[in-house]
Formats: C-alpha cells, structure tokens, sequence
C-alpha cells in the first residue's frame, strides 16, 4: 500500500477513512476552492499525534518553542541543534499533517547559502516537509534559492518575532500609510516561491487584500478572519500557558487547571497511602 493511499491509522477510535498526507499543493487547492485550514505548533509526540487525529492540516516547530519549550522569554535564545530534535519527534508522529520547522534567528539571515544549509539540517535531520522563515522583500533571494533547491518556504511578514527589538517591540505592523509594505512583502515572496505566508498582527483589512491578492495561502495570527488559515501556538489556545494572553489567542481549554487538578491529587494520594492501592501492587 502506498504512502498517499495508506490507512489514517489502525485503531478502532480512528477515522476509517484513507487519509493522504497534506502537501504543500493540497494548501493550495484549499485556498482555490475557498476552503480554510488550520495550522498550530507543536513540539513533541503526543501533541503531534492528537492534532494529526483532530486533522490539523500543519504543525508548525516554532521557533516560540524557546519560550514554550526551553523556559527563555523570547523566541531569539532557541538554536537549531535545540529545535531539530522536536522537528524529528513530530514528523516521526504525524501521519496526514505537513510538519513545518521553523529557522531560528540567526540561521537563515546572513546569506541564501546559509538559510539553504540550515533548512538542509531541518529536513534530512528533522524530517520537516518544509521551513518557515521571518521576512519579506529582504528574504526573496533566501525564498527563491530554497524554493530552487527543494526546499518549500512557508513566509512569515507583518510583526515577526525575531526582530521584536528592531521593531520597537510588539506590535501591530501595517496600519495606515505602512499597509503598502504589507502587500509589498507579500507580493515578494509569493514572486520569490513561497508556497505560503503567515501574517502576524496586520490589520483585517489589509490580510484580506493580501489574500485576496495572492495565490497562494494566507495564514494568520492576528490578522483576522479573511486569512486562507489561521494559527495558534497550542500552548495558548488549550490553556497550558496562563497568564496575560495576546488579544487574537482565543483559549479552548484549561490544560493548567487539568493538570494541575491531577497533580495535586496525585500528591494528595501519595501522601495519604491511598497510592499505590492493591490493584497497582505487584
Ligand atoms: O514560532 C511560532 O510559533 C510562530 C507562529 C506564531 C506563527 O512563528
């Protein structure tokens, strides 16, 4: 049997249904048809194999694992020797989602030979379908470079992380008269080969020009409702992570709660001698 026509799985819970893995063309057919996907990060097995069940069309190992994952404040610290490991835990999970890895800062910036070689390490090390990297116009001789050697390039414009500091911090990019370098960066690297483009924190009504625009897929993340996609980072939409949220995270469950819930009455058993019971003695 074939990888495009295998079984989704072999468990009786799992959708009977033959499901194909999502390539970067299937994103794209979506887009044409006028249907949105959903994309979250994800950075090791378990959560990579319960958003391929829930049908999450792409994974994404962010790079917001430095503060999700390693315990930093921002994405910048994370290296790729870090996020390699978490790529390859997640494309061995999956078996529909498209597992995109993201380049950290610092890997990708200084040359399209040094953008090439790191997304090199992300795919035959991290077995990534395909790589995300910040920047617009600026990284059109990085996207083409990639796209020309194999590499499909997701883009990411609008507020991007890695350069918070350049940026003047977090911010809302795109408003008023800036709108044009938006559909600037956009049209660049749709031109330079991009398979698809995140916008983060852009105004709604200049995402959706831009997608409207644009052939291929927009994904957004506080960028309103007329992206092609939206993501999350899973930790804030399932409530892992508490604390001041940023306005577009919408949270769809309490994680902290549950888990704190089962940890504190674990403690309590323990300490108790209510565990472990006759049932979990050998
Ligand atoms: O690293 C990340 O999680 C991202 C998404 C927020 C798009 O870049």
């Amino acid at each position: 049997m074939s990888e495009e026509t295998a079984p989704y799985g072999s468990g009786a819970a799992k959708p009977a249904a033959p499901a194909k893995r999502i390539r970067t063309q299937h994103l794209r057919e979506l887009k044409e048809r006028g249907e949105r996907f959903a994309m979250l990060t994800a950075y090791d097995m378990y959560t990579a194999q319960v958003f391929d069940e829930a049908g999450i069309e792409v994974l994404l190992v962010g790079d917001s694992a430095s503060n999700n994952v390693y315990g930093n404040e921002t994405s910048l610290p994370v290296t790729v020797d870090e996020l390699i490991p978490l790529t390859r835990a997640v494309s061995r999970s999956v078996k529909r989602s498209l597992v995109v890895g993201d380049l950290p800062f610092g890997s990708y910036q200084r040359s399209p030979e040094q953008a090439y070689d790191t997304a090199v390490r992300f795919m035959k090390e991290g077995g990534a379908h395909a790589i995300k990297l910040e920047g617009g116009r600026e990284m059109a001789p990085q996207i083409e470079l990639l796209s020309r050697g194999g590499v499909p390039v997701m883009a990411h414009i609008g507020f991007t992380p890695q350069s918070e500091h350049a940026l003047g911090g977090y911010r809302v990019q795109g408003r008023g008269e800036t709108s044009d370098r938006i559909l600037d960066d956009a049209r660049a690297v749709e031109e330079a080969g991009a398979f698809a483009v995140v916008m983060e924190m852009v105004p709604g009504d200049v995402a959706a020009q831009v997608t409207k625009e644009l052939s291929i897929p927009t994904i957004g993340i506080g960028a309103g409702l007329e992206c092609d996609a939206q993501v999350l980072v899973w930790q804030d939409a399932f409530g892992m992570r508490t604390g001041r949220m940023a306005r577009f995270v919408k949270q769809y469950a309490d994680l902290h709660g549950v888990l704190l819930d089962g940890a504190r009455a674990y403690a309590e058993d323990v300490r108790s001698g209510r565990f472990p019971g006759a049932e979990h003695t050998f």
